[in-house]
């Protein structure tokens, strides 16, 4: 593993890690965000490129990100309002999503710098420390973070999270990828083929915070229960597909839960984790104003987001399993994206 000198925000230091892995899988990681910058694999005729959307450089990320590959916290997707009442007292977070509260708030995990640790026994690992303070973007407790990265010689990699808090607090934490199997942005993402185990989904309003029912995704535009290309039916979802599937699973252990392919690359990804849902996004919001660092545009549906989690606004959702955080509880979720390549 190596590190290299990436800038300096908040008076802190940013540095760019580069894990690789025996088969030359290189992934890459800055403390700034806890943001996956890239993620070099090779296609089917061994050819590399990079599956992830990303900058080469901080300055793109701090000026406009998408949250590109970034860790997001401390809530990850949408509050109501940015409102909630814990332990009957109501509060108040930074709205930053039209009225609702957005992945975090407006300085979320995805912009502050965290300390970072590396290791490089047998695999190359990176974990980063960071204290989100009582009252950061309105969130009651002091949070100590925690958020392992680790690549194997499967072409996995493993992300852990832990957390600890000294008062109540909804915790939510996310990884924010946005794949591109072909490896080239220049294409979009519909003629992937995609199946995620859900029997269920949380259908949302029209600012995308969820109704609080669970739907059926027989019949609708919803149900990747058998591989489907994902351009199949997205004409028929208003904006795109940007929704919490309900993951169907047993017990709380780590679990395959969904599985993205590309035939033209023969790249396949499948996505583990401990979590409930998954937010399966398709870069709705991409509009080709950003431009990857060789100034290619970056359009709608370039990039798509299987975004392990609880599911949004929870915290305002009594049957939906809880997201909150007590003090002397350990918050460990777990999630695993696994790289391969078939012909
Ligand atoms: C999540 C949200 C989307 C969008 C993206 C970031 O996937 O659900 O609505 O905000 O993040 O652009």
């Amino acid at each position: 593993m190596s590190r290299s000198d990436w800038g300096e925000v908040d008076g802190k230091k940013v540095y760019l890690y580069t894990l690789k892995n025996k088969n030359g899988t290189q992934v890459k990681i800055t403390n700034y965000g806890g943001i996956v910058t890239s993620w070099v694999s090779a296609d089917k005729h061994g050819k590399k490129s990079d599956i992830v959307l990303g900058f080469a450089d901080l300055k793109s990320y701090q000026a406009s990100s998408p949250y590109f590959g970034a860790t997001v916290g401390r809530y990850g997707n949408r509050i109501a309002k940015g409102k909630f009442t814990l332990d009957g007292k109501q509060y108040t977070l930074a709205t930053n999503n039209n009225q609702n509260h957005l992945h975090g708030g407006k300085k979320g995990f995805d912009k502050v710098v965290w300390d970072a640790a590396q290791t490089d026994e047998n695999t190359p690992s990176l974990t980063l420390n960071y204290l989100s303070k009582d009252g950061e973007e309105g969130y009651p407790g002091n949070l100590k973070v925690t958020v392992k990265f680790t690549l194997t010689n499967d072409d996995e990699l493993q992300i852990i999270y832990d957390a600890e808090t000294d008062k109540a607090t909804p915790v939510n934490l996310t990884n924010h990828s946005y794949f591109n199997l072909t490896g080239d942005v220049s294409n979009t993402i519909l003629d992937h083929t995609l199946m995620i185990y859900a029997d269920t989904y949380t259908p949302v309003d029209s600012t995308l915070i969820p109704t609080g029912e669970l739907k059926p995704v027989e019949g609708t535009p919803f149900d990747f229960r058998q591989p489907k290309k994902i351009g199949r039916d997205i004409g028929t979802v208003p904006g795109g597909y940007d929704h919490n599937f309900v993951l169907t699973r047993r017990g709380t252990s780590l679990q395959m839960v969904a599985s993205l392919s590309d035939s033209v690359s023969g790249r396949k990804v499948e996505v583990y984790t401990t979590e409930p849902g998954v937010q399966f996004y398709t870069g709705n919001f991409l509009d080709g104003s950003l431009k990857t660092s060789d100034g290619k545009p970056i359009n709608k549906n370039t990039g798509m987001c299987l975004e392990t989690q609880h599911f949004p606004d929870s915290p305002n959702k009594p049957n939906f399993p809880t997201t909150t955080l007590k003090k002397g509880e350990k918050y460990h979720t777990e999630t695993t994206y696994k790289v391969s390549v078939g012909r």
